[in-house]
This record gives C-alpha cells, sequence and structure tokens, in this order.
C-alpha cells in the first residue's frame, strides 16, 4: 500500500484561541517536541511526539526537523495586490499619485493572460518561499488575470481569495469597467471559481473613489446573492484619500459609511487599512462583524500612518484585525518583516505588540478575521493541513542573538525582528510539502520559475 500519511517532528506554536481577548494563558499553546501528522489535506494528529509515535501506522516515516525548528500554521496575508509584483519598490509618491503614477501603468499590462500568468507564478512562488499559505488578492479589472492566478493556485492546491478589481471611475479609460460590466464579470467569476476546491471569490471594488454610487450599489446586490463570498475594498488609509471620499459623497457621515450605505459591510468584509477610523467607525465595524487588514510595510512606506491595534482590538468592541501584506505598496511578502513593522506601528501607538500576539495574528487571527479560523490558522486534527516550518537560527547574527534568548518568547520576538524568506525552511499546502529551501528553485531574469 502507498503510503498517504506524512508526519514531520518538531518544536510547535499554534493557538486554540484569541490572546488579545483571552489571554495567551488560555490560548497559546507550545510543544517542544511534537508530531504533525497530516492525510488527504488534513491534520490527523498532533501532540506530544512520543504520545503521537505510537498512533502512527507502523510503516509512517516521521522527518524530523531539529530542536531549532519551529512548526506553525501558514502564514495568512489578508490583503494583498499581484499585479503590483512587478512594481514593488516604486519611488517618492504617497497613495493617490503613487496609483497614478506607478499602479494604473502596471495594471494595464495584465490585459494580456499570458503576462498575468507569469506574474502569478512569481507571486504565488514568493508567498510559498515565505510561508504564505493562504491570501485575499486584488486581481486588475481585467477577468483574465483572475482566471490567471486561480489557475495557478488551483495547481498548488492553495486556499486563496481573490477577485476581480471593480472601477469605473477615476483611472484611466483603459482601466475602467462599467457598473454593469463590472457586476456581470464578477458574477461569471463567482460562478467558475467560488468554492472550487479551495478558491474563493471576493467581490472587490477597488475603494470609494474610483467607483460610483451605482457600481457600490451593484457590489453590494452581487454580495447579497452570494453572501458567502468575500467583499474587499480599501478604506481610511490615506487623510488625503479620506477628505476626497467626502467630496464625492458629502451626503455620508464619513468614508465607511460610504460602504455601509451600499452594504458592503458584514462578515467576509475585509478592509484594507483603516488607520485614520473614528471611535464611531470602529463600533461600526465591530457591529457588523467586518474586518480591518493591517498592513504595516505599506503604511509606512506610503507614509500613510500607523494603525492602532491595540486600540481596534480592544475587549469592550473587538475588531476583527488580519495581517496584510499590501504588495506592491508593501515592501515584503515576508510575514515575519511585516510583523517587525507591526510591532514598530505598535510602538508608535504607545503599545508594545508582543511576539506571541504577532503570531497570532500572521496565523489564527487572520484566519478569524476571515471568518475561516474552523479551517486554518491553527494546528489540531481536523484542520486543514497548511504549515510553515520555520529555521530559528537563519542568518549569523540570528544563530548569534540566539545564544543569549532565555526564554521561547524572546526567541520568537528574534524571529520577528530579524527573520525574513531565509527563516523559511519548509511549507506544506494541504499536507504536500511545497517549497524547501535547501533545494531553491531559481526565479530567471525572464520572470519564470526556473525546472524544478
Ligand atoms: N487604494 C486604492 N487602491 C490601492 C492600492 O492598490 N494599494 C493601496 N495601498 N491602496 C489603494
Ligand atoms: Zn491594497
Amino acid at each position: 500500500m502507498p503510503q498517504t500519511i506524512t508526519a514531520i517532528q518538531g518544536p510547535v506554536l499554534t493557538f486554540t484561541g484569541d490572546p488579545f481577548q483571552k489571554g495567551l494563558d488560555q490560548t497559546l499553546v507550545y510543544e517542544p517536541d511534537a508530531i504533525v501528522a497530516m492525510e488527504d489535506g488534513l491534520i490527523t494528529h498532533f501532540g506530544p511526539a512520543d504520545q503521537v509515535k505510537g498512533l502512527l501506522p507502523p510503516n509512517c516515516d516521521v522527518k524530523s526537523y531539529g530542536k531549532d525548528a519551529l512548526i506553525s500554521a501558514g502564514f495568512i496575508d489578508s490583503h494583498v495586490h499581484f499585479p503590483q509584483t512587478p512594481m514593488i519598490a516604486a519611488y517618492g509618491e504617497q497613495l493617490l499619485d503613487w496609483l497614478n503614477k506607478y499602479t494604473f501603468p502596471t495594471e494595464q499590462k495584465f490585459a494580456d493572460k499570458e503576462f498575468a500568468r507569469s506574474v502569478a507564478k512569481v507571486f504565488l512562488q514568493e508567498n510559498l518561499r515565505n510561508g504564505i499559505t493562504c491570501g485575499c488578492v486584488y486581481c486588475t479589472v481585467y477577468p483574465q488575470s483572475v482566471d490567471a492566478l486561480f489557475e495557478e493556485a488551483e495547481k498548488l492546491g492553495m486556499r486563496l481569495a481573490a477577485g476581480k478589481v471593480l472601477m469605473n471611475r477615476n483611472a484611466p479609460q483603459s482601466l475602467l469597467d462599467t457598473t454593469q460590466s463590472g457586476y456581470d464579470e464578477s458574477k461569471a467569476l463567482i460562478g467558475k471559481w467560488h468554492n472550487r476546491g479551495r478558491l474563493m471569490y471576493a467581490i472587490t471594488p477597488r475603494f470609494a473613489p474610483t467607483s460610483t454610487g451605482d457600481q457600490l450599489e451593484a457590489a453590494g446586490t452581487l454580495w447579497q446573492e452570494h453572501p458567502d463570498c468575500f467583499m474587499q475594498t480599501h478604506l481610511s488609509e490615506n487623510k488625503g484619500e479620506v477628505a476626497w471620499v467626502k467630496e464625492l459623497f458629502p451626503d455620508r457621515a464619513g468614508y465607511l459609511d460610504v460602504y455601509d450605505h451600499y452594504k458592503l459591510c458584514g462578515h467576509r468584509a475585509i478592509f484594507g487599512h483603516g488607520i485614520h477610523l473614528t471611535d464611531s467607525e470602529l463600533q461600526r465595524m465591530h457591529v457588523t462583524g467586518s474586518a480591518v487588514a493591517h498592513c504595516p510595510t505599506s503604511n509606512f512606506f506610503l507614509g500613510s500612518g500607523f494603525f492602532n491595534i491595540a486600540h481596534a482590538m480592544k475587549r469592550e468592541r473587538p475588531v476583527r484585525v488580519g495581517l496584510g501584506t499590501d504588495l506592491g505598496a508593501g515592501t515584503s511578502f515576508s510575514i515575519l518583516a511585516t510583523l517587525n513593522e507591526a510591532y514598530k506601528a505598535a510602538q508608535l501607538n504607545s503599545y508594545a505588540l508582543s511576539a506571541a500576539h504577532a503570531y497570532y495574528l500572521a496565523t489564527r487571527g487572520t484566519a478569524h478575521a476571515m471568518y475561516l479560523d474552523d479551517k486554518i490558522g491553527s494546528i489540531a486534527p481536523g484542520m486543514e493541513a497548511d504549515l510553515v516550518v520555520l529555521d530559528m537560527r537563519s542568518t549569523p547574527i540570528i544563530d548569534y542573538r540566539m545564544r543569549f534568548a532565555e526564554s521561547f518568547e524572546e526567541a520568537l520576538f528574534i524571529q520577528m525582528t530579524l527573520g525574513d524568506d531565509r527563516a523559511v525552511q519548509a511549507t506544506y499546502v494541504a499536507g504536500q510539502l511545497v517549497y524547501t529551501r535547501d533545494q531553491t528553485r531559481e526565479v530567471a531574469d525572464t520572470g519564470q520559475i526556473a525546472a524544478e
């Protein structure tokens, strides 16, 4: 009989609930020598190695990653633009000028499906190299860019949400749809892709300035027709943007109220940024169960500000918060680098984000923000087997610094402060090993992935 069960051994970190609400004592699980076993895409066993070993079939090989590894649920990126992969690190502008000068010209190239496919391959490979096993992804206005991404994600077996950008004003003519064509194309994409295997559709009005009220209303109607889809957009990222929305929608009470009015708040709504939300807007986010995607590398890069995570998640009215890279305004695919910047954003709000809370955010917390925490984001039997294996000594300076670490918390904090893609030694998607650092695939100048 072929062996279908895969088992790996090493230290494991996972969470059974939300430490922001219940504290770390009640939610953090650290098992210094554990086995995680997987079969048919799901985790079948998790526990101390000496206990789990006896429960596995006698012929089952257990791959040990050693005591300097850390096995975690795969990282989740709740806000990212795959078409911006070719324009990461675009100099000199804040949000609105950055969109006009760099983003819109780049996104026009995605009318060509084969170009879109070549970028999707690089994008997904970078996700796996960084231990990201699930994302909520913006495509472009062109439906073929959505097909290209989903086709490539399906080959990898990834759980992924994505959608066609809806945009019918305030962008170059060739990037505009209409209220009707945007609705029709999105509906057709939902029929084709939503819940096909692990793929999910996200209705994606880019943000209020690039959609008329009519188009936002059509997006709300579409979401009511397909309520288990995601809805993703941008919200209160930049002060100039907030002022522009006030001019464009003078009858609305504020930026969030524009979306609320068109029935775009609710479960599975993911709003990028939310830096400048008022208390009453945060209250409304809480009541409607809407989520913020916190994207600190982007917020610093575009000079947008620093999101106050502690305030957003306060226990009296917690808002769901996920973590996002927001490439290409974000500057790294690395979730460790993103946590490093999340720590700094918190510091600027006079709050110290603990390493354990940060790892929760990168995994189960983002799954919770996306209403996927019953499927992904933690390690337990029955959960989908998406895992990342970190190397806790991935660079000379990390190796050196780790000699002085006196606790697991400190070791975790060292990783998120100094670590990057080099710390990811293996990534598993649906129980399959899809990336191993030590057999790195080369990305050639052409953007093609070289033969494995
Ligand atoms: N607001 C509207 N579009 C975008 C985008 O592509 N990136 C970011 N960071 N903000 C946006
Ligand atoms: Zn964005």
